[in-house]
């Protein structure tokens, strides 16, 4: 493989296949070429490079600005990060007034690899870092040719009622790699009345991904627009509390080792970032979500656990509140992954590079990310062509695709549904990868390509 200048890819080969699954990153980037890989701490497997050149590395901006965040939050002056490369050891004190640059460290390669190491601890702060993100800068010719990308899998909403349509199913199964139960795992539909659980649409669900080896996203445990009616004729916080921890236990404990990734809270956020009404949020405050959390953790420590969140894609006071709340939550060790819904529309969705900026805040915390929900609406004002808004969507799905395969920290991109025909948007809005045919539209082969 031949780089190009401005290239993107992601290094895998010897390094890809178990650094992906620890969910750590390290990014390379080679003039203007760029590549993306995995790296926990204490991680000694080498990016591969050519013999006599040499490198330099850099922890990047974002990087250092979550480290410092996360010392300050801490209640620490300092922590310590160590870096080793090319059979050199340096260290660095990452105190307030560190600046990125000060990590620079030139490296003569002597063989054809070269190693990062990474550490940092500050005992008497309570701060561990487990991850680091750095960039090494190199001649074009520098990286070893022949690795293959990392690839992003791409998965989609289902609504059980549509599985006994033989083209729904064989569209289904042609283009997405894990499903996310669209209505039947939320708390209206799975306990409609107090104690009465109902868990056999998710359970066929589950059964169909099963049989089709398709993974599950657990959607959602609490969401306050879907809360039975009966929750909020609860009169006392403590009834709520229990309904709450007993929902979320029960649940979870029914999928156990069956879904492994849940959506614990959904939408705690209003469009300004204050906490939304619901009636937990009502009688508990903001706390409902750490109770949510905290029993989910317990249920199954294993699960994946995310906070799902609309409109949370650009800077601004929702993100801001958003990454409060998942920083409490990562804090006390209750969280695993955020996803950002984008539901969104040609002209107003999100760039590349606004996404990748959204994504390493997100990551500098140590999370994993999803692109949980997305649809582009491409309804258009009349001015444009169907070809024409096809193409913008196409386009707004790529670049979603390419962020989120740029950030390592980014697990998969899930649509909000198959085809057009059942979108929660409408079919006028066109909003999804296939037609109300079935047919493919040209955002699928736009996102196929950039997911890799
Ligand atoms: O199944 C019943 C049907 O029996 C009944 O006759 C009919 C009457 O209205 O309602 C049907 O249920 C509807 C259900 O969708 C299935 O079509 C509900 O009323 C309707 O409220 C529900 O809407 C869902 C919506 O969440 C509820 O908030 C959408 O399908 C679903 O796509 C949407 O998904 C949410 C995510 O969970 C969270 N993020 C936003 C996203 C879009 O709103």
């Amino acid at each position: 493989m031949r780089l190009r200048t401005g290239a993107v890819l992601a290094l895998a080969g010897s390094l890809g296949a178990a650094a992906t699954a620890t969910g750590a990153m390290r990014e390379v980037e080679v003039r203007g070429a760029r590549a993306v890989v995995d790296a926990r701490a204490h991680d000694r497997r080498a990016v591969e490079l050519v013999p006599g050149r040499s490198a330099s590395l850099r922890a990047a901006p974002a990087f250092v600005a979550g480290l410092q965040a996360r010392a300050r939050s801490a209640g620490c002056r300092a922590a310590r990060l160590t870096i080793e490369a090319g059979g050199r050891t340096r260290h660095f004190t990452v105190g307030p007034r560190f600046r990125h640059r000060a990590l620079k460290l030139a490296a003569p390669l002597a063989s054809r690899q070269i190693r990062v190491t990474t550490a940092m601890t500050s005992s008497r702060c309570r701060v561990r870092l487990d991850w680091l993100m750095v960039r090494a800068a190199a001649s074009p010719r520098t990286l070893a040719p022949g690795l293959p990308l990392r690839s992003v899998p791409l998965g989609t909403a289902v609504s059980l009622p549509w599985l006994s349509e033989p083209a729904y199913t064989s569209t289904l199964l042609s283009a997405f790699r894990s499903i996310t139960p669209e209505n039947e795992l939320k708390m209206d539909r799975t306990q409609p009345r107090q104690g009465e659980f109902h868990f056999e649409h998710g359970d066929a669900l589950v059964a169909f991904a099963a049989a089709h080896g398709r993974t599950v996203r657990g959607h959602t445990l609490i969401y306050g627009v879907q809360t039975p009616a009966w929750v909020g004729q609860l009169l006392f916080a403590t009834q709520v509390e229990n309904v709450l921890r007993t929902h979320v236990a029960t649940e979870i404990r029914h999928f156990k080792s069956r879904i492994r990734e849940w959506d614990v809270v959904n939408e705690a956020l209003d469009s300004r970032g204050r906490l939304s009404r619901n009636p937990f949020a009502d009688r508990l405050g903001p706390r409902y979500v750490d109770m949510a959390y905290e029993t989910a953790r317990g249920a199954d420590p294993t699960a994946k656990l995310y906070y799902n969140e609309f409109a949370a894609e650009l800077p601004g006071t929702k993100q801001d509140a958003m990454f409060t709340l998942v920083s409490r939550l990562k804090q006390r060790g209750l969280i695993d992954g955020v996803g950002f819904q984008l539901h969104t529309g040609i002209g107003t969705a999100p760039t590349e590079e606004e996404l990748v900026a959204t994504m390493r805040r997100f990551e500098a915390l140590g999370l994993e990310i999803q692109i949980t929900e997305m649809d582009v609406a491409a309804k258009g004002n009349g001015q444009q062509s169907l070809a024409a808004r096809l193409a913008a969507q196409a386009a707004a799905y790529g670049a979603a695709a390419s962020a989120c395969r740029r950030v390592l920290a980014c697990k998969r991109l899930t649509v909000w549904g198959v085809t057009d025909r059942y979108s929660w948007r409408t079919p006028a809005e066109l909003p999804l990868l296939f037609d109300v045919e079935y047919a493919p539209k040209p955002a699928l082969a736009a996102v196929t390509a950039a997911l890799g």
